[in-house]
């Protein structure tokens, strides 16, 4: 593994994400879950403190052990118990409906293979359960949705994989669930980043 992988990555990744425009998301959506919790891709673990007193056990899933050890840190501030999953998406070690809500705060955009990962959460979750998500992906605006496409080669390069132009709903319907409600908008930021999906789905019957 190279050194900006392991370790200059991880440490852009951390700053990268306690933007303050991000934290306003996860006010909004990481208490909405409750239970026994997956939430993957949880990177530096800036979700912990917004789980709820309603949240009896978070899986913390993240295949970067650098961005573990960060998350282990702040796992010790939070009163909700933590484990810890070394693992990648496309492969959960948790067995078939053991959880009630999986959470995915910028991750689908990173994960190699999206709808691997979601099939495997949707194994995983209680057929009443819920996926929250919020993402970056895909624009509607076809002008910037050709600056996402010629930048993301570049860019996932230099940021851990990370892809501008998914389209995060087709690929959440396509991994077997049914999108409850979802916010589609622009926040704050250059626009090949910064065109947000945000809401819950369902397991599909
Ligand atoms: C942009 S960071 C977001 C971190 C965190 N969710 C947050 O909101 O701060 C993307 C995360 O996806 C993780 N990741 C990359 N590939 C993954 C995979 N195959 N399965 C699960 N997580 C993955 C990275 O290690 C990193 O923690």
């Amino acid at each position: 593994m190279s050194f900006y992988r392991e370790h200059i990555l991880p440490r852009l990744t951390d700053l990268a994400m306690r933007h303050p425009t991000l934290g306003a998301e996860r006010v909004r959506w990481v208490p909405r879950a409750a239970g026994v919790v997956l939430e993957v891709g949880a990177g530096s673990g800036l979700n912990f403190a917004h789980y709820g007193s309603l949240v009896r056990r978070l899986y913390a899933l993240d295949p970067s052990a650098e961005l573990r050890g960060m998350a282990a840190t702040r796992a010790q501030r939070v009163r909700v118990p933590i484990e810890f999953l070394a693992a990648p998406a496309e492969a959960i070690p948790l067995p078939d409906a053991s959880v009630d809500a999986v959470v995915t705060t910028w991750t689908l955009c990173t994960i190699a293979e999206p709808v691997r990962a979601l099939l495997e959460m949707r194994r995983v979750l209680r057929c009443d359960g819920r996926l929250i998500f919020v993402e970056h992906g895909r624009s509607p605006d076809p002008r910037v949705r050709r600056w996402q496409d010629r930048l993301t080669p570049v860019w996932r390069r230099i940021a851990g994989g990370c892809h501008l132009n998914r389209p995060i709903d087709q690929s959440i319907e396509a991994g077997g669930f049914e999108i409850s409600d979802v916010e589609r908008g622009y926040v704050r930021g250059p626009r090949v980043g910064s065109y947000f999906y945000r809401g819950t789905a369902r397991v599909r019957g």
